[in-house]
């Protein structure tokens, strides 16, 4: 069923697709004539499943160049996947990407969000499109507006109208209209949008994933310059947090886009357990072995610095909204499919935190192991 689903709309190897592969074509065709038509031999899955063979997927990924993007990238390649990467950086920021997918497997295209045709040219010859897009911070040229709403409407429509059946939208697990991060509130309103104009996407709603390139344990971590004094409104023990690790919420997308049964699905993925961000932060240190000196900030003054460095035209270290979104407890949505409903066990923070956080310890730590460093309390409400 699932290869009915991916091949029923052709893609091939995109220079060698004949003019009979056209969307406009294959929309007008019927299921039976779909299931005639030559397909291009690259995207009838064959092979063991590895790099060199082919698993019939052929996805754009929007925001590849991010953090979650590279592991995205990556797990579909391994299964010998072709990928569309729209890029807007330069050639050289692209670098680490190119040895992820088998050869001729990933195409990279510059796109402009704000261009039609860049948008449709990306995803012509695609049966799967993936929005990773999005930013901590807004610019002048690109609002959270753009980002998180007219962005996604603006895919998830052309997806539509090129006739390919699956759309995966990145929203956030704390997505709501009434939050006090401008952010969030934007997350909620795409999550709307993109359901209007593709009833059948699939929703990721991950909270907040740490990695080895993440900003949300290095955001903490790297606080060790500012003589590790650590600012947490209430001290961080109002706020509930259930990070998940970003390579589960790769391994969920492309499990999603393999399963027909995950389309119209919104899923929340969330790690095994919950903390007080008081614990995370105090685990972050200790794994780093770096001295924890917490103190209570009050949330008007967080603002107040955070503006300050808010200011910074290039990659602003925080923002107000950064602040009010760090201290967000964790929303549970006990009625949405999870990791586990992809077939994806969750990995623990202490599992994996020693890979993030080696590279801010001090030299003679670098070996320690993690015997003497206590797990985080957990939480359950
Ligand atoms: N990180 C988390 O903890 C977390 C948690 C929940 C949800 N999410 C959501 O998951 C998605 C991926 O997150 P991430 O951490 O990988 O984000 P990220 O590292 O900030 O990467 C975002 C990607 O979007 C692209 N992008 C941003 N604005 C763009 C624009 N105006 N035009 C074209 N491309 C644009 C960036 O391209 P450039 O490289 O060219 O800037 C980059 O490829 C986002 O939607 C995010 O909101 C993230």
């Amino acid at each position: 069923m699932a290869t009915v689903l991916l091949v029923s709309r052709p893609a091939g190897v995109l220079s060698k697709v004949s003019s009979s592969c056209s969307p406009a074509v294959i929309a007008a065709a019927s299921g039976t004539e779909v299931q005639k038509r030559k397909l291009h031999h690259a995207v009838i899955p064959k092979g063991r499943g590895g790099r060199l063979s082919s698993s019939g997927i052929s996805a754009t990924v929007f925001g590849a160049t991010g953090f979650l993007g590279r592991y995205v990238v990556n797990r579909l390649s391994r299964i010998g996947s072709q990928v569309v990467i729209p890029y807007r950086c330069d050639q050289y920021d692209l670098m680490y990407l190119r040895p992820m997918g088998d050869l001729g497997q990933l195409t990279f295209l510059e796109w402009d969000a704000r261009n039609q045709d860049s948008i449709k040219r990306a995803m012509e010859f695609s049966n799967v499109v993936i929005n990773l897009v999005g930013r901590e911070w807004e610019t002048r040229n690109y609002r959270f507006e753009d980002t998180f709403v007219t962005i996604p409407q603006q895919l998830a429509r052309a997806t539509k109208e090129a006739g390919i059946p699956k759309f995966i939208h990145m929203s956030h697990l704390n997505a709501d209209i009434r939050s006090p991060s401008k952010y969030l509130r934007n997350k909620a309103v795409g999550e709307k949008v993109v359901r209007e104009e593709f009833p059948e996407a699939i929703i990721m709603k991950p909270s907040e994933m740490f990695g080895r390139e993440d900003q949300f344990f290095n955001y903490f971590a790297n606080m060790r310059w500012f003589s590790s004094a650590v600012p947490l409104i209430a001290m961080g023990k109002k706020t509930v947090k259930q990070p998940v690790y970003v390579v589960d919420v790769a391994k969920a997308i492309v499990n999603a886009v393999k399963d027909p049964d995950a389309l119209g699905k919104t899923y929340a993925l969330v790690g095994p357990n919950r903390y007080l961000l008081h614990d995370l932060v105090e685990y972050i240190f200790s794994v780093a072995h770096r001295p924890f000196v917490p103190y209570n900030f009050p949330r008007p003054l967080y603002h107040l610095v955070a503006k300050f460095f808010a200011l910074n035209p290039f990659q602003p270290w925080t923002t107000p909204d950064k602040v009010d979104r760090f201290h967000i407890s964790d929303m549970k949505y006990p009625g949405l499919p999870g990791l586990e409903d992809l077939g994806i066990t969750a990995s623990s923070v202490e599992q994996r935190a020693i890979e993030m956080l080696r590279r801010h310890r001090r030299s003679r730590y670098l070996e320690a192991g993690m015997e003497e460093t206590k797990p985080a309390k957990t939480v359950t409400y």
